[in-house]
């Protein structure tokens, strides 16, 4: 458990409450009593009963709906000063009607935001749209405001939205290369060890503080503006890898071969690669460990991919805890799983106790290099009683010219991360300085996916007490309880 304080450390102390979610969603639904939430970045799915709840990855959100960062638009009238609507965790959304964040068919980033606390000054000025103009601005801008001042950031942007159902709501359908919003989106990414490489667009929709002069030469506000915070967070995988940033330079031209490419990606029970695992289910022992299959990824290309180098660009394991046993004994695994994103550009973060990779491109027992192919370790540390388990791991492989990994950037399909910089370097030879790619900024290059399971049984002795929360945990120890019966 050490090490789950460790990666709290790391990430932020982030958490949901489904139960806010569930209210949104479902405005007229019973209120819930029992607390649901979700820690980090795994998302609420929640129905309108209060029987149960998921937390899970983005790529595991349920057909038809999409991770979303939640925001509740408040809705109280604030006549005294500004109103500040910040972020509030992640969702499935299976509306779409507050926030998406996508690609149009060029390929060009758009968000489409709904604002509704746009209220109308009963009373008020005949200007009363001049002085509330809501408008889109960058977090940046947001952040420049003065404090102890009235809020003036929105009136200068021209990025306006269009008011709908009689000015009660404003609809920002914008494109980013929109001229009327240059420089209104903060473009940022997270390497994310639940959801992986992360695109981050941040983004404020609101209006200002209606303020005058006093006789004193004071600043006064007559009623306060409002403040809706907005975050696009795209799992780069989820959006074929495209950054949102329009000003992103990749620095080379990547192609895809058509080209078929024989490969191998075997899991093994033992160091040395040599015993292949058969699938069966594998008991773990009186600590609920297992220490490992070792998986082996490996290109066998002739011709122009020769010499390219197996590159893991993205590995995710879904662990499916076991939750009951059908008429045969045969094990039932539930449906939903924990998610982690273990490797991410050729890394497997320091921080996961169950992934391991070695430190340079060597075979797992001698410094023989690892040119061709790239190996890793899968292990299991359950929690005590734990039933068992099934662990689906998944693979995006690329071979790659290993000259482009000296100066790709984030997002590239051939970029090593900066959590392991040094990992590759021993592929290089000394002498050899970029040769293939002197005068050529195009490179062709092959992706394969590739998918593998395995199967873990607990120690039957810890049976008998078990209950829904006795979860079943790989990669980070805690984190893991997943789909919670109330
Ligand atoms: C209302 O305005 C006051 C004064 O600026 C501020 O302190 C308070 O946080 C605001 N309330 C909300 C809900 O934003
Ligand atoms: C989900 O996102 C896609 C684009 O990626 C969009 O077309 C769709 O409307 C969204 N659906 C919901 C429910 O938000
Ligand atoms: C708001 O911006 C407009 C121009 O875009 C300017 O004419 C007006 O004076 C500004 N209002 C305030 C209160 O700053
Ligand atoms: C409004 O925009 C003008 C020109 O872009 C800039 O000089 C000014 O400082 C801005 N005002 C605020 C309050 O950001
Ligand atoms: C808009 O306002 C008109 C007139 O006040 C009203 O008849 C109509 O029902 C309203 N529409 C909506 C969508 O609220
Ligand atoms: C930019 O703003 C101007 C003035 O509001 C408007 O006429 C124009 O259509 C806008 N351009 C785009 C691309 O939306
Ligand atoms: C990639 O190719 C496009 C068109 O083929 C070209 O405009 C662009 O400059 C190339 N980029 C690089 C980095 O070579
Ligand atoms: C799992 O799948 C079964 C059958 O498809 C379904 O009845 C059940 O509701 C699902 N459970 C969860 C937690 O999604």
């Amino acid at each position: 458990m050490n090490f789950f304080a460790l990666l709290l450390a790391a990430l932020s102390l982030a958490e949901t409450d489904c139960n806010k979610v569930r209210s949104y969603l479902y405005p007229d639904a019973a209120v819930c009593t029992d607390e649901m939430k979700c820690s980090e970045e795994y998302a609420c799915v929640v129905s309108d009963s209060c029987d149960a709840y998921g937390c899970v990855a983005a790529t595991d959100c349920p057909a038809d709906t999409n991770y979303t960062v939640f925001n509740q638009q408040g809705s109280d009238e604030n006549d005294s000063g500004h109103e500040t609507n910040g972020l509030d965790g992640y969702f499935c959304d299976p509306n779409g009607d507050g926030l998406i964040c996508t690609f149009d068919d060029e390929g060009n980033f758009y968000i489409d935001a709904i604002i509704n606390n746009k209220r109308p000054w009963v009373n008020g000025p005949d200007d009363d749209d001049e002085k509330r103009k809501v408008t889109l601005i960058s977090k940046t801008k947001h952040d420049q405001q003065v404090p102890e001042t009235a809020f003036k950031q929105f009136n200068n942007s021209t990025c306006v939205g269009e008011t709908i159902e009689n000015g009660s709501k404003v609809r920002f359908n914008i494109n980013v290369n929109d001229p009327n919003c240059t420089d209104e989106f903060d473009f940022s990414h997270i390497i994310s060890p639940i959801n992986g490489l992360t695109y981050i667009v941040d983004f404020y929709i609101g209006f200002d503080d209606y303020w005058y002069i006093n006789e004193f030469g004071d600043e006064r506000i007559l009623r306060g503006g409002v403040s809706n915070q907005f975050q696009c967070r795209l799992k780069a995988s989820d959006y074929g890898w495209v950054d949102p940033n329009p000003q992103s330079n990749r620095a080379y031209n990547y192609t895809e071969s058509e080209a078929q490419i024989p490969f191998t990606f075997t899991a093994y029970n033992d160091r040395q690669f040599s015993d292949e695992y058969d699938g069966s289910i594998i008991e773990l022992d009186d600590e609920f460990e297992y220490n490992g299959l070792y998986i082996e990824a490996e290109h066998e290309a002739t011709g122009e991919f020769q010499s390219h180098i197996m590159h893991l660009r993205e590995c995710t394991s879904h662990n499916y805890p076991k939750v009951g046993e059908d008429t045969d004994g045969n094990p039932i695994y539930s449906n939903s799983s924990t998610t982690f994103a273990f490797v991410n550009d050729g890394c497997i973060d320091n921080n996961f106790v169950t992934y391991s990779q070695k430190s340079t491109r060597t075979e797992w027992t001698s410094n023989i290099k690892t040119t061709v192919k790239d190996q890793f370790n899968l292990r299991v540390n359950a929690a005590s009683g734990a039933n068992g388990a099934m662990i689906k791991y998944s693979c995006e492989m690329v071979l790659c010219p290993l000259d482009v990994f000296e100066d790709s950037v984030v997002g590239s399909p051939c970029h090593l991360s900066d959590q392991c910089p040094n990992r590759y370097d021993n592929l290089f030879s000394r002498r050899r300085r970029r040769t293939s790619l002197a005068n050529d900024n195009n490179v062709l290059i092959k992706t394969i996916h590739q998918e593998g399971a395995f199967f873990v049984r607990g120690n039957e002795a810890g049976n008998g007490a078990k209950s829904g929360n006795d979860a079943f945990a790989i990669g980070l120890a805690i984190a893991c309880l997943l789909f919670f019966a109330l």
